[in-house]
């Protein structure tokens, strides 16, 4: 496959989209252009071409991805069925590769594949490989990455960042792997460059593997005086509370936790990654010095 050159990506604006924008413009290796919905409040810097698209009009995006190489999905968790149109379109605009709207745990993983916040991210798997077996041209690169490592810091998703009472799930022991947003970055990045062994599969990255139990241990470390209580939290029993919901159209919140939680923490559901793609993409292990780097950053702002 000739060098990847022009990029399209959708879904820029976002939590992931934002640094995954700025990798691929920082990496001086592309011409980008930034698809955005027509009702899109987002502000891009100056020099990106960015064009407003309505996602369901196939000739709009066909005519907006003709001379693309690839197209970046980093479309909004409930925006998934938004790519079916963009595929197709992908496609018949001669776009060489594409990488859906993925970057999360090993839903290649049959338990983690069970869970119904997952499906949506399946269903498009199937509509990848039909075109990329219907059109040669046509490939996909699917990126997983566990659960985003500062973004669910921040959010206090590993511990609470107060203190006081905070949930360990299933006893907070299991290992799972994780990834900061710009490393996800860096994985779009050398994923386009090494797009030959990235064809039609899945690629996994990393920045560490931790625990929930080793992360608290080194926020009491950097914050003698706060005081945590954990608590146990049973996975299976979010999962059968998140099917519930799920059952009785309930897909609040909670719901989506029990999911999530399940898919990281739950035995068998493949949280922590047997094999990654680290050193074929260059990006190596972030170390516990990183880790703790990390950690005090979100302690110290303001929590
Ligand atoms: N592994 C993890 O821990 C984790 C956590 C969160 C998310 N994720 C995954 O990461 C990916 C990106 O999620 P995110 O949280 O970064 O997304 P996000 O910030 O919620 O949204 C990304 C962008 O999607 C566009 N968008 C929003 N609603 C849309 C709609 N109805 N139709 C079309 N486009 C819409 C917007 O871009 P414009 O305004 O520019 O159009 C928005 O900025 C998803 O696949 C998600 O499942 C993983």
């Amino acid at each position: 496959m000739e060098a990847i050159r022009n990029v399209a990506i959708a879904g820029a604006s976002g939590a992931l989209g934002s640094p995954v924008l700025h990798a691929l413009l920082q990496s001086e290796l592309f011409n980008v252009t930034v698809l955005a919905r027509q009702s899109s409040q987002a502000h891009f810097p100056a020099s990106v071409k960015v064009i407003c698209m309505d996602y369901t009009s196939v000739p709009d995006l066909t005519a907006a991805l003709t001379g693309q190489d690839a197209v970046v999905s980093v479309l909004t968790t409930s925006a998934m069925e938004t790519q079916i149109p963009l595929i197709e379109a992908a496609v018949k605009a001669g776009v060489k590769r594409f990488l859906p709207s993925e970057f999360c745990a090993n839903i290649g993983n049959p338990k983690a594949a069970s869970l119904p916040v997952y499906h949506s991210k399946l269903a498009i798997h199937e509509v990848l490989q039909q075109q990329a077996q219907n059109h040669p041209h046509f490939t996909y690169t699917l990126i997983r990455n566990g659960p985003f490592l500062d973004w669910s810091l921040a959010y206090g998703f590993f511990f609470s960042l107060n203190g006081g009472s905070t949930p360990f799930y299933d006893g907070g022991e299991r290992p799972f792997s994780t990834t900061t947003l710009a490393t996800i970055g860096r994985a779009v990045v050398e994923v386009l460059r090494h797009s030959e062994k990235t064809r039609n599969r899945a690629v996994f990255v990393q920045d560490l593997v931790t625990t929930q139990q080793k992360m608290l241990a080194i926020a009491q470390k950097v914050t003698p005086d706060r005081k945590w209580t954990p608590r146990d939290v049973s996975t299976a029993d979010m999962e059968t509370m998140a099917r519930d919901k799920h059952a009785n159209g309930m897909n609040d919140l909670t719901a989506s936790m029990g999911f999530f939680c399940r898919s990281v923490f739950g035995k068998g559901y493949g949280g922590e990654f047997q094999e990654v793609d680290n050193k074929l993409l260059g990006i190596s292990l972030k170390t516990d010095a990183d880790l703790e780097e990390l950690i005090r950053g979100v302690l110290s702002e303001g929590h």
